[in-house]
């Protein structure tokens, strides 16, 4: 059984996992699969390790989010859709907008059409990385939203186009912000999230790579705390709305590679690269709504979360 209060989340319920085979995704999964029948959607681009499925009620099918005769076929049979499917990679998003606006944006606006068709409930991942450079910290979810690269614009319109499809259609939709999520499985390489990277390089010995002065800040929120989130969403009453999903720690990128150099067995160097364009510079979530109204609380605090992984 996955590691998360068992009285929260849907039971009975046909659910629809869109991105189900990748790091959040099959967590959740997971986590539903005790009580739910569930099918993934996944184009196999991020495939995470096979015994995280449930054998029996969890059936895969293989294609692509912006599909439109698969996905009215699969969201026709789901109560809700977790929509995980994305280009998560900010600096891909930088590279060719192109490509992630396709997944991003089209893909979540098919999700979205054909729930309103259907009457699917829709969850689905919105990022922090719509609010740009925070103006004020905690962020809450009033702050401006002024994205510094295509990945976070392409998050803010899903956001927004979330809340019109409640507002125009009645879908009824929660859109989850993700601050930075980490935990097992978070496949690694270079485009994937940094503690997956800083723990592949500590690893092999170093060097593990702090892009620009470290100075940056994330909020880092396990995985599983993620997965409560989204289980909360599930059934809230509260439609049409969007909440931060992070920790409300500050954790600048320098303190996080020395943290993993600590946990490490083979004393790895840190070294400075260039800054990366389109970076955040600060960001901490203030989770009240969340709290207040889906009773989202998180449980693991990054020292800890890091620890179970090495
Ligand atoms: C990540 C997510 C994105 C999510 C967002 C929320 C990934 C791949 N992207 O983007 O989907 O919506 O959080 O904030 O998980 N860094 C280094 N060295 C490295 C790699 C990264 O110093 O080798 C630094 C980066 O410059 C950045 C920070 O670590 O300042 C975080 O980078 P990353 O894990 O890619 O996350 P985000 O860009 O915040």
């Amino acid at each position: 059984m996955y590691d998360v209060p068992s009285d929260i989340g849907p039971v009975d319920c046909d659910v629809l996992v869109t991105g189900g085979r990748g790091f959040i995704g099959s967590h959740l999964c997971r986590a539903l699969a005790p009580s739910n029948d569930i099918v993934i959607l996944d184009d196999g681009s991020s495939p995470a390790p096979a015994e995280q499925y449930h054998p029996d009620s969890v059936t895969v099918v293989d294609g692509d989010v912006r599909d439109e005769d698969v996905v009215n076929g699969l969201v026709a049979d789901a109560d809700i859709v977790f929509h995980e499917a994305a280009e998560v990679s900010v600096t891909r998003s930088v590279e060719s907008p192109t490509d992630t606006h396709s997944v991003n944006v089209s893909g979540t606006l098919r999700v979205l059409e054909a729930s309103r068709e259907h009457g699917s409930r829709v969850v689905l991942a919105s990022s922090c990385a719509i609010y740009g450079n925070s103006e004020s910290l905690p962020i809450d979810e009033s702050h401006p939203t002024e994205p510094k690269s295509p990945y976070g614009l392409e998050k803010l319109t899903i956001d927004h186009y979330a809340k019109l499809y409640n507002d125009l259609y009645d879908v009824p939709t929660v859109a989850l912000r993700y601050f930075n999520v980490y935990g097992p499985s978070q496949s690694g390489g270079e485009y994937s999230g940094v503690i997956s990277i800083f723990q592949d390089q500590a690893k092999e010995g170093g060097p593990i790579t702090v892009e620009g002065d470290g100075g940056q800040t994330r909020d880092f929120v396990h995985v599983r705390d993620v997965i409560q989130a989204n289980l909360r969403a599930a059934t809230t009453e509260h439609v049409g709305e969007s909440f931060n999903v992070g920790t409300g720690t500050e954790t600048s990128i320098l303190e996080l590679a020395e943290a993993i150099q600590d946990h490490a067995a083979t004393d790895p160097k840190i070294v400075h690269t260039d800054p990366r364009e389109g970076d955040i510079a600060r960001s901490c979530a203030d989770i009240t709504k969340s709290s207040d109204l889906l009773g989202y609380e998180p449980t693991i605090e990054l020292e800890s979360g890091l620890a179970s992984l090495v």
